[in-house]
């Protein structure tokens, strides 16, 4: 089993020499400013996690965790532009439509999902890509409804918002490595009962950090929730009490992971990480 660290390596190398679609042209360097531009990869490195816990080799899973990251950075690229959260900053950088212009900050996220889409249609059973398309459409699905709905969700809205917002893609390393490892339906809902829960955790986090993280911290603006008005979990429930459900969160992650048939310490440290992370 490899660590945290070392899957994350795995995916950086990946990344950085994976050939983009000549067709693209001079896009793909808005693709690869944002692709490469740092990132925690975590969605990559809970697939290769979950596949080592699967039996399955990194290298097999590798296309299909980094179509993961390829469309989590397609989200961000979209989610920073103007008429969405309209964000200067993104992974300590100046973000995509600020460094290359609203237009092609458009496409690069065009491009962005499109070779995700062909990684995951490298592997032979058409599983994983069908993990990916569900993923994402869910995760476009809750943009919608937070751009939507902003200032004006409940406690149930909220759970909503990010079950699709976040939880679809933190979710879907999960599922594509279910799909890689060939694991039967019946087998499936333990692992995903952890993965549902993981996302929804790692949401609350974000919206905790978001309210008291700093720009060298996150690498992104704090604070743009609450300017934007958006109802969060610190809005809805205070910091203090945000932070006691991310703890009830995550003892119930810790609870899925328990009972899971497999070797899940790696995984168990990538959950930690998630809960005590600072950035
Ligand atoms: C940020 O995700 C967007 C959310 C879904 C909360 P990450 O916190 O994983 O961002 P990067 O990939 O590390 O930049
Ligand atoms: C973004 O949620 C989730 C997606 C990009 C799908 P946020 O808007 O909270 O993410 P940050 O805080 O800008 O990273
Ligand atoms: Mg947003
Ligand atoms: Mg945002
Ligand atoms: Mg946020």
């Amino acid at each position: 089993m490899h660590s945290p660290e070392e899957l994350r390596l795995g995916v950086e190398t990946y990344l950085n020499e994976l050939v983009l679609t000549s067709e693209l042209g001079e896009l793909r360097d808005a693709v690869r400013y944002s692709l490469l531009g740092g990132g925690k990869r975590i969605r990559p490195v809970l697939a290769l996690a979950t596949a080592e816990a699967l039996e399955v080799d990194v290298d097999h899973m590798l296309a299909a965790a980094c179509s993961l990251e390829f469309v989590h950075t397609f989200s961000l690229v979209h989610d920073d532009l103007p008429a969405l959260d309209d964000d200067d900053l993104r992974r300590g950088q100046p973000s995509c439509h600020s460094r290359f212009g609203e237009a092609v900050a458009i496409l690069a996220g065009d491009a962005l999902l499109a070779e995700a889409m062909r990684l995951a249609l490298s592997y032979e059973a058409p599983a994983v890509a069908r993990e990916l398309t569900t993923a994402t459409l869910g995760m476009i699905g809750g943009q919608y409804i937070d751009i939507t709905t902003s200032g004006d969700r409940d406690a149930d809205g909220l759970v909503e918002l990010h079950r699709l917002k976040t939880g679809k893609l933190l979710a879907a390393p999960v599922g594509c490595a279910l799909a890689v490892a060939g694991v039967p339906e019946r087998d499936q809902g333990p692992w995903r009962e952890f993965a549902t829960d993981l996302g929804l955790l790692f949401q609350i986090i974000d919206d905790v950090l978001d309210a008291t993280g700093t720009a060298e911290q996150l690498g992104k603006t704090p604070g743009k929730d609450e300017a934007a008005g958006k109802v969060t979990y610190v809005t809805l429930h205070g910091i203090e009490h945000a932070r006691y459900l991310a703890d009830e969160v995550r003892s119930r992650v810790d609870d899925r992971l328990a009972i899971l048939p497999a070797d899940t310490s790696v995984l168990a440290e990538i959950v930690a990480t998630i809960r005590e992370r600072q950035a």
